[in-house]
């Protein structure tokens, strides 16, 4: 099961705590701003991070994930109330007809399985509006991102408020072809309790990536570079052609 962290309440609430620095997000608010987005789609939205920062620009958004308790700290976020949470993927969404869809931090890889792969991104265009774009990243398997996450490499420690100190690493549990599995552990000071979480990741190539998009009706109208992780990471701009 990809993520299963998202989904455990007191994993979901470390989330932001273990990861406060989102300067990764700055490169999607700045599309959000050059497409001229006044409705946006975020799936795999997490805690809400960045359907927060858009709905603070006045954007309407529409925030999916298939993790409950992830959206349960959405929800309690300041502004919580003025995204649209949906418990899901974006698979099975109503009708939407937004300026833009986005799967920031590496949500794409977290969609592993092939058939939840072509399925979001069919969900996805049918929620875009014509002329409408999907923007995501998704690491560059020739980057080998995945042979850092050793214990030593990953380790952290960290004071959250209202929790005490946690330390958290990773380690890689099986590589499988283009599949890299982790488990993240997590080490409570205040109980002593240790928790871990499983997560698969699916590498995928830049041009696997371009024929899945094409393969959905998207034209692939450029590949960027993450601004923050320059030359690991691809970042797709695919646009639902105009009517
Ligand atoms: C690394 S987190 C990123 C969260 C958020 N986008 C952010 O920037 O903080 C990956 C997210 O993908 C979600 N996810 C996993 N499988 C998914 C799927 N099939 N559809 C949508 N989201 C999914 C997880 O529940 C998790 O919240």
């Amino acid at each position: 099961m990809a993520d299963e962290c998202f989904g455990h309440p007191r994993l979901a609430a470390l989330y932001d705590p273990l990861d406060p620095d989102r300067s990764d997000l700055d490169a999607y608010l700045d599309m959000a701003e050059e497409f001229g987005a006044r409705r946006v789609l975020d799936i795999g939205c997490g805690t809400g991070v960045f359907a927060l920062l858009l709905a603070g620009r006045g954007i309407e958004v529409v925030g999916v994930d298939p993790a409950g308790a992830s959206l349960d700290v959405a929800r309690g976020k300041p502004g919580g109330a003025r995204v649209r949470w949906i418990e899901g993927d974006a698979t099975a969404l109503p009708p939407l007809r937004v300026d833009l869809a986005t799967m920031t931090a590496n949500v794409a890889q977290a969609v592993a399985d092939p058939g939840a792969w072509h399925g979001t991104l069919r969900g996805a265009h049918a929620a875009l509006r014509p002329g409408g774009r999907l923007v995501f990243e998704t690491r560059d398997p020739a980057r080998r991102a995945w042979e850092g996450w050793t214990r030593e490499e990953s380790y952290g420690r960290a004071d959250v408020p209202g929790v005490g100190t946690v330390e958290s690493w990773h380690q890689v549990t099986e590589v499988d072809g283009p599949l890299v599995t982790f488990r993240t552990t997590y080490v409570f000071a205040a109980d002593g309790a240790v928790l871990t979480s499983d997560s698969t990741l699916r590498f995928r190539e830049r041009e696997e990536v371009g024929a899945d998009l094409e393969g959905h009706g998207y034209v692939v109208e450029e590949v960027r570079d993450a601004p923050d992780r320059p030359g690991r990471e691809f970042v797709f701009v695919a646009r639902r052609p105009d009517a």
